[in-house]
């Protein structure tokens, strides 16, 4: 029996991959670190709570003794790295937390984890999941492969490229085994609403406008999350050490493109007269220092990995529109409260 470690598993992209570690590795005991920050909802994980092989930790990354606690207690081979600050306009609302949990805190883990084994490395694997943003931004051509130079542009992707220089500097100091990730942008079921995607579907439901920034010729690359889940797995049992890998969906959209299609499917949802929603379309001052366009060359972890996307955009979206009609309660629930404040600083 393996212990592993998932920070950050009952936000969005962690909830899938705790989900698919639980499910399908019985000789590991998953250990979701999380400190339920208004991203984090336990709501994303019911159906694992009873779960032999799972247990949640409430906790803090940035809580050294806690942390340090927990490592030396439960002995985690393992660690995967997703417990983040991630929306780009909260970074530059704030830009002091990012700098605390993404940055501190994963010296935090990346400590307690050098204290536990560096006397003996072997079969110990520490993967921290970042971000493609660390690339900054393309212009009309070019994709973001392994090799393409640092360049954050946000406060977020400045946070995410400082741990992943925190991570790589633990490898060549210290030997400390690691593995990278960079993904493009993430879309699907429990993905919280402040992001374009479940923003926008909100917005639809509750015909509210749909705030597009700028010209709307903004590009990015998009990936089903449980298709990010599956890489994450590859990654981390076939990946090499100390080796970075690019994650993306060959999937390149405008952001005016994708939200048009979005509007399509929605009014055929809510059944609808075509064009409905796409009158709720509202150009707004643009998000400063964006990034024009992101997009990936996943070819590495296709070729060394065999992995790609499984999930077509038309198809993932269409799920996606279906778990939030599905999952009222869940919508209703996370917009209540603090995201009413920020709703009304970020788009007032
Ligand atoms: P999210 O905001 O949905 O979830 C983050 C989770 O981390 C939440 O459960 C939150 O409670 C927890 N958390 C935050 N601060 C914490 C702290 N100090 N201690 C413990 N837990 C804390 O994020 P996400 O979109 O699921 O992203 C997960 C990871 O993947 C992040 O590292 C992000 O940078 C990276 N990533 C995201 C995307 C994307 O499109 N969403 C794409 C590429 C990479
Ligand atoms: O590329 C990976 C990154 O993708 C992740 O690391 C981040 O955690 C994740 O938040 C995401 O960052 P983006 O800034 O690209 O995602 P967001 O959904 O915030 O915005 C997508 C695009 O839509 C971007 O060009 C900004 C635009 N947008 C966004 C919002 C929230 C709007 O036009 N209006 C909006 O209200």
């Amino acid at each position: 029996m393996k212990n592993i470690l998932i920070t950050g598993g009952a936000g969005f992209i962690g909830s899938h991959v705790v989900r698919t570690f639980v499910n399908k590795y019985h000789n590991y005991k998953i250990y979701n670190l999380d400190s339920l920050t208004y991203a984090g909802n336990l709501e994303n994980l019911k159906d694992l709570e009873n779960k032999k092989n799972y247990k949640f930790l409430y906790g803090n990354i940035t809580n050294e003794n806690y942390v340090n606690e927990i490592f030396k207690k439960y002995q985690f081979d393992g660690v995967i790295h997703l417990a983040a600050e991630s929306h780009v306009d909260r970074s530059i609302l704030n830009p002091l937390d990012f700098a605390k949990t993404n940055i501190l805190g994963t010296i935090v883990l990346l400590n307690a984890f050098k204290l536990l084994w560096s006397n003996n490395w072997k079969g110990k694997k520490f993967y921290h999941v970042s971000t493609d943003e660390v690339y900054g931004s393309l212009g009309d051509s070019g994709l973001f492969n392994e090799k393409t130079p640092y360049d954050p542009n946000s406060p977020y992707s400045a946070s995410k490229a400082s741990s992943d220089h925190f991570v790589r500097a633990y490898g060549e100091t210290y030997g400390l085994p690691y593995l990278i990730s960079n993904c493009s942008n993430n879309y699907g079921p429990n993905q919280f609403p402040e992001k374009l995607i479940p923003l926008f579907i909100n917005n639809i439901i509750e015909n509210k406008f749909l705030p597009v920034y700028g010209d709307g010729n903004y590009t990015r690359d998009w990936l089903y999350v449980k298709d990010h889940a599956i890489a994450i797995d590859l990654i981390f049992h076939k990946g090499i050490k100390y080796e970075t890998y690019n994650v993306g969906g060959f999937n390149e959209y405008k952001n005016i493109d994708l939200v048009k299609l979005l509007c399509k499917l929605m009014d055929v949802k809510l059944n609808q007269k075509k064009g409905e929603s796409e009158k709720l379309i509202t150009y707004v001052k643009d998000r400063p220092g964006h990034d024009l366009r992101y997009a990936i060359d996943a070819n590495k972890i296709n070729i060394n990995l065999g992995w790609s996307p499984l999930v077509t955009f038309e198809e993932g979206l269409s799920q996606t529109i279906d778990w939030y009609f599905d999952n009222s309660e869940w919508l209703k629930n996370v917009t209540s409260g603090e995201y009413q404040n920020y709703y009304k600083t970020q788009y007032n």
